[in-house]
This record gives structure tokens, C-alpha cells and sequence, in this order.
């Protein structure tokens, strides 16, 4: 058996349960300190005080010294488009110009450029690729996270790209859930008949991507000049017709009934949500809908940040996640994204640790295996280079990480 002990912890702070929190739920953490987690095999088997703790269980375990500070669960970036080619910083005169994201995408530029790039490169190319970025996502602290396809846009390269991300899930430490997002732009060859493609995912992409099981959801990006609600619902039932899991990215630029479509058609979570109104909100509040939220997105393209304060009081359970793509939001950095929730949400700490955790985990449907620190989850967690869950909230830019810890292993160190 292969024994871990953290130990000397200074404060071990975690939500608890499997299931997502809303409302005044949100932040609500156990806080314990002078606390030591063992975990055995890679489960969590205590966690705990310090004092409490039958030291003969620890027989024969590596011994970590926390060295006083804060331990929180593995953090989880719940929305990535990371699998992609190329970069887009040749967008950046035309952003300084004022040229909108939609005006871009709309001269064949932004989503489509990455397409070009995506079809072109090897499955071994993105493999590659993908690996350092998820290896640099480990280093902040991140132990499972969602990817999403979309950068294919026809058979043959949304086939690669998830198999890219199937072959991640089998050879990379992380825990990885695969969405399918083939609705995340009009292809060029589709440009004169989008309702053509929209049956090209629906009668030939999504059923090969079932039959593979690539994926355990579908998304679409609903939104003026990519599909528009009868499309996407289209799409979205479609795939929960073959077992595929809705999510949808709603309401990103324009609010055209995304958040509300995300009600109607059961999905797990509504995506950015930058522009939503009250109407959509308490549809989802009322259809028990995740809100993904993005906000170094709203940074990136200058927006305004999504309503999250008013989210929570709904009772709409509140995940924190990067949107990592190389168009809307260049940065993989999920503790930028948690200081903005912090500093232009206003989420309170503890909420904000939630989204990155037990609330993110659900959404990946992993609620049951990771998200907090108790006996019975996955050993992931985090020693961080503060004293309390203010500090990484308050130290923004600097990689506070110390030691990431993924299935009870040192799966990255501070040099
Ligand atoms: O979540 N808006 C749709 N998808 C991504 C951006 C993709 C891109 O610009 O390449 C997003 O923002
Ligand atoms: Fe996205």
C-alpha cells in the first residue's frame, strides 16, 4: 500500500460533500487548523485535526511537511477549449482598433482562423501541444479539468481533436472530461447554409462521436452569428438523444435566450453569462442550471463581468473556470480567474473557492471523486505558499502553488 501523510498543515480549507452548493451554501467551508490529510492508495483515508489523528495509521507513509500553510482541494478548470492550433495574437492591432470579437469572426478571422490551424496540425502535434498546457495548468495548482472540441468543425478533425483529448484522459495525471462543442462556429464551406451543418452535426458528427463515446456532453455556442436558439436546441437535444450531457455557451456577447434555452433543455450548466438578464437567471435559478462563469474572458475582451452576486442569491450554484482558448481568453491561469472572482464579482473568498472545487467538480461530473478533502475523495490537493485562502486571493499575478498533490503523488513542486 502507498502511503502519503501531509502533515503540519496550517489550515486545511475545503468544501464538504459531493454535490453542488448555492445560495448561502456557496460559502460555506470547513476550516480546520492544524490539520493532516493521509491518503492511501490515492484516496483520502483522513483528514482532519492534527491532534486527533492516530499517528500509527502514518506507518510507513512518505511524510510531506505543509510547513504551516494553507491546503485547499486540487482547484478545476470546468470550461477549456484547449486543444487547438496556433495562436491568435495577429488579432491584437485589430482589437486595439475596436474591432469587436464577433466583427472578427465575421471577416472569416477568430474561431475560423484556429479552425484552419487546428485542421492542419498532426493529432501527435495537438497531443504535444496539449500536454505542456495541462502541464503548466498543473503547476497553478489544477488536478481535473473539462476540454472541449470546436476547432474541427468537420468529421474528420472533431474526431481528431477528441481523440487527442480521449488519449490525454489515458496517458495524463489530470482527470479530464471530454464536451463535444462541434456547434462553435458556422465552418466556411457551410457559410451560405448553416442550417446544412446543422445537420451534419446532428445526423453525422454527434452519432459518430456517440458511438465513439468521445464525450459525455455536447455544448453550442449560442450567440448572435454562430447558432441561434432553434439551432442550438436542435443540436443540444439531438446529442441528449444519443446520451450526451447539454451545456451551452450562453449569453457570452448578446443575451438571445441561451440562459433560458439552457432551462428548457435540462442542461448541466449556462457558459460565460456576461450579458444575462434577470429572465434568464431566474430560469436558471428555477431549472437547477450550473452558472460556468468566465471572467478573465470579460477581462480579455473588455466587457463587463457577469452578475455572479446576484447569481448566488438566486440559488444558482456558481463555477469559476479559465475558458483557456486562444481567442477569447489566452490565459490558462485559473487563480487570475479566481482573484477576478474575488475582485469584480465580489464573491466572497469561500464562494470562490467552491467554484473552483466542489461546484466545479460537479459540473464535470466528478462530485463524487474529487472537490474537497475528506476521507473517501481522491487524494488532490494543494499546499499553497500562503497562510489562508485571502492571501491567494489577494496576491494576484504570482503562482502562490507550492505543492500539487494528484491522486495521493507529488505531481508538481515549486523549484
Ligand atoms: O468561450 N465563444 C466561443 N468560444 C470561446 C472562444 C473561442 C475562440 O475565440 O477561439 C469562448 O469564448
Ligand atoms: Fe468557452
Amino acid at each position: 500500500m502507498e502511503k502519503t501523510l501531509v502533515q503540519n498543515i496550517g489550515l486545511l480549507c475545503t468544501p464538504q460533500g459531493s454535490s453542488v452548493h448555492a445560495g448561502e451554501m456557496q460559502g460555506q467551508m470547513e476550516k480546520i487548523p492544524e490539520a493532516c490529510v493521509l491518503m492511501e492508495d490515492g484516496i483520502i483515508t483522513y483528514a482532519g485535526s492534527q491532534a486527533d489523528f492516530p499517528m500509527e495509521k502514518a506507518q510507513g507513509a512518505q511524510v510531506i511537511d505543509a510547513g504551516g500553510n494553507l491546503v485547499t482541494p486540487g482547484l478545476i478548470d470546468a470550461h477549456t477549449h484547449l486543444v487547438f492550433g496556433g495562436w491568435r495574437q495577429h488579432e491584437i492591432p485589430l482589437k486595439l482598433a475596436g474591432t469587436g470579437y464577433l466583427d472578427i469572426l465575421r471577416m472569416g478571422g477568430g474561431i475560423l482562423s484556429t479552425v484552419r490551424h487546428t485542421r492542419e496540425a498532426s493529432e501527435e502535434e495537438l497531443l504535444r501541444r496539449s500536454e505542456g498546457f495541462l502541464n503548466e495548468m498543473l503547476s497553478m495548482g489544477v488536478t481535473s479539468c473539462e476540454i472541449k472540441s470546436g476547432y474541427g468543425l468537420d468529421l474528420e478533425n472533431e474526431l481528431k481533436q477528441l481523440r487527442v483529448i480521449k488519449k490525454l484522459q489515458e496517458t495524463h495525471p489530470m482527470d479530464i472530461d471530454a464536451t463535444f462543442l462541434g456547434a462553435h462556429a458556422v465552418p466556411e464551406e457551410y457559410k451560405e447554409d448553416p442550417d446544412g451543418y446543422v445537420d451534419l452535426l446532428t445526423e453525422k458528427i454527434l452519432p459518430a462521436v456517440a458511438e465513439e463515446k468521445l464525450a459525455r456532453c455536447c455544448d453550442v455556442f449560442c450567440e448572435t452569428g454562430a447558432f441561434d436558439v432553434p439551432q442550438s436546441r436542435k443540436v443540444l437535444m439531438a446529442g441528449k438523444a444519443l446520451g450526451l450531457v447539454p451545456r451551452i455557451h450562453a449569453d457570452e456577447i448578446d443575451a438571445i435566450g441561451g440562459a433560458e434555452l439552457s432551462a428548457e433543455v435540462g442542461a448541466l450548466s449556462a457558459e460565460h453569462l456576461i450579458a444575462s438578464n434577470e429572465e434568464g437567471m431566474q430560469a436558471m435559478a428555477k431549472g437547477g442550471v450550473i452558472a460556468d462563469l468566465l471572467p478573465a474572458t470579460s477581462f480579455y475582451l473588455d466587457k463587463t463581468f457577469a452578475p455572479a452576486r446576484r447569481m448566488v442569491e438566486l440559488g444558482i450554484p456558481v463555477v469559476i473556470a479559465s475558458d483557456f482558448n486562444p481567442g477569447s481568453c489566452p490565459s490558462l491561469n485559473l487563480p487570475f480567474a479566481m482573484n477576478l472572482g474575488l475582485l469584480r464579482y465580489k464573491l466572497k473568498p469561500e464562494e470562490v473557492l467552491c467554484a473552483v472545487t466542489l461546484n466545479a467538480a460537479c459540473s464535470v461530473g466528478m462530485g463524487d471523486k474529487v472537490g474537497t478533502v475528506e476521507a473517501g475523495k481522491q487524494g488532490d490537493l494543494v499546499i499553497w505558499d500562503a497562510p489562508d485562502l485571502d492571501m491567494i486571493l489577494y496576491r494576484f499575478g504570482s503562482n502562490l502553488c507550492r505543492t500539487v498533490i494528484k491522486k495521493g503523488r507529488v505531481a508538481h513542486e515549486k523549484g
